[in-house]
């Protein structure tokens, strides 16, 4: 069986091939960037809908197949933003009724966890699952993928591309903000917050914004700034994927998300890991970002468990939870 995952939740607009094996005959993507601004959602759909069969073309090329070979097509059905999963769920369904596949919707966050569990293979491992819009620590607990700790307000990723935005960044700000982290030497203190195992980054947000502001022309002191901002936010993720590993006794962890790629964040979780005896994997970065790999993986996990998508039911769901869907695969 050969399956086309289509990823569509964000900023991402990306096809995988993939095999029933778990063999990735290709994954091509085109990502929307913008030097200002963040993420604009109508350019989202224009962005996707423009580069669509594009990157259709290059993934079915470099796979050495055609539609006709496909038997599955998968993609995002939530959550995410409403723009950009419309464009995938659309393209599903135009491909599937063109070609008489069948298509399955599927969730992103649990895709995330599954891809991770594949390629590293890790068989029960606690996921901190740090991307722009979702920040959960996730545990497999009775037929569910359970949400153990989350972002009360913003995700991760979005606050560091709205800090890095603040201070005169593009989108995305990651990789920029990881280089300056290494550029600091003062750790400053900085709001701190965790709630029972929440999280909440808007006083962090506001106050690194601040402190910025007062310190900008000074380019150690920014450095300081933007070093104990990441350095705050990655220690309140490491602290709540610590209890997570304690309360549930598992010994493995797994990062997923575009943050996970964070060298700052893996080198924290990596020693909080060796502290506690447990295991970290670490997914190739290409899996970590959004990809249509891991939305093909899933799908054939879930179509080969019984699992149906019937065009009349294929609406997307942006509010979807990883909770909401019963793991009947494990
Ligand atoms: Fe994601």
């Amino acid at each position: 069986m050969k399956c086309l995952g289509i990823e569509s939740t964000a900023h991402t607009f990306g096809i995988s091939i993939v095999t029933e094996k778990g063999k990735i005959l290709s994954n091509e993507k085109n990502t929307y960037t913008t030097k200002s601004g963040g993420m604009i959602p109508r350019e989202l759909t224009e962005h996707h809908y423009s580069c669509a069969k594009k990157v259709i073309d290059k993934a079915l090329a470099t796979a050495g197949v055609t539609m006709k070979d496909i038997d599955l097509i998968s993609y995002s059905q939530g959550p995410g933003i409403g723009n950009s999963l419309r464009v995938g769920a659309i393209t599903a369904r135009q491909l599937s009724l063109l070609f008489n596949i069948p298509i399955i919707g599927v969730n992103h966050c649990v895709a995330h966890v599954e891809i991770g569990r594949k390629l590293c293979d890790a068989a029960d491992p606690v996921m901190l699952y740090a991307s722009g819009a979702n920040t959960q620590i996730i545990c497999f607990e009775n037929n569910y993928y359970r949400v153990f700790g989350e972002t009360l307000d913003t995700g991760i990723g979005n606050f560091l591309d709205t800090f890095g935005r603040k201070i005169g960044m593009g989108f995305p700000a990651g990789p920029e903000l990881d280089k300056l982290y290494y550029k600091g030497k003062e750790l400053i203190e900085m709001p701190y917050t965790v709630k029972g195992m929440d999280l909440a980054f808007s006083g962090l947000l506001t106050s690194a914004i601040n402190k910025f502001n007062k310190v900008k022309g000074n380019k150690q002191k920014e450095n300081d700034i933007i070093y104990s901002t990441l350095h705050t936010a990655f220690a309140m993720l490491t602290e709540v994927t610590e209890r997570a590993l304690a309360h549930t006794e598992k010994k493995q962890v797994i990062l997923g998300g575009g943050v996970g790629c964070s060298k700052p964040l893996q080198e924290m979780v990596s020693k909080m890991c060796e502290e506690r005896g447990a295991k970290l994997f670490v997914p190739p970065n290409s899996t970590m970002i959004d990809n249509g790999i891991m939305i093909g993986w899933l799908g054939i996990l879930m179509h080969k468990n019984g699992y149906r998508t019937p065009i009349n039911s294929s609406q997307i769901k942006p509010k979807q939870r990883t909770d909401d869907i019963k793991v009947i695969w494990r």
